[in-house]
């Protein structure tokens, strides 16, 4: 899987995030693991709690084409550092990945690259 298509993929959608209020841009692009790809960005509403994040609106993307999957995760936003992904996509992604590669890049040569479990240790999984 090519991580660089994936890193062009997420700058490339990125001019797509509707974030009027926060006017803070943020886009997702992952590899399933048959190395199909999806991407998202973050969409604001008005009521601000009805907002959905980037890696959420993947994923959801994902999911209404028949992909439960994820390999590979990138998140970028247009910034000088880095953004991790919230909590809750962190547990919206251990959803459909336990060992899922999580990799945040931004404007300067500053990145992450980490795993799921790492960043959501002792996730709630079953009940
Ligand atoms: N946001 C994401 O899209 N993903 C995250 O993981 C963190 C936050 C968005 C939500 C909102 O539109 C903006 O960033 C500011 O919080």
């Amino acid at each position: 899987m090519d991580i660089e298509k994936l890193k062009a993929a997420a700058k490339g959608v990125a001019k797509n995030s509707y974030s009027p209020y926060s006017k803070f841009t943020v886009a997702a692009a992952f590899y399933n693991q048959q190395g199909e790809m999806f991407t998202g960005v973050n969409v604001e509403n008005v009521s601000y709690g009805l907002t959905i994040c980037a890696e959420r609106n993947a994923i959801c993307a994902s999911v209404t084409q028949g992909s439960t999957s994820i390999h590979t995760l990138v998140i970028y936003t247009p910034t000088q550092t880095p953004t991790p992904p919230c909590g809750a996509c962190r547990q919206f992604i251990s959803e459909f990945s336990k060992d899922a590669r999580i990799i945040s890049i931004c404007d300067s040569e500053q990145m992450t690259d980490t795993t799921i479990d790492k960043l959501l240790p002792s996730s709630f999984s079953d009940f």
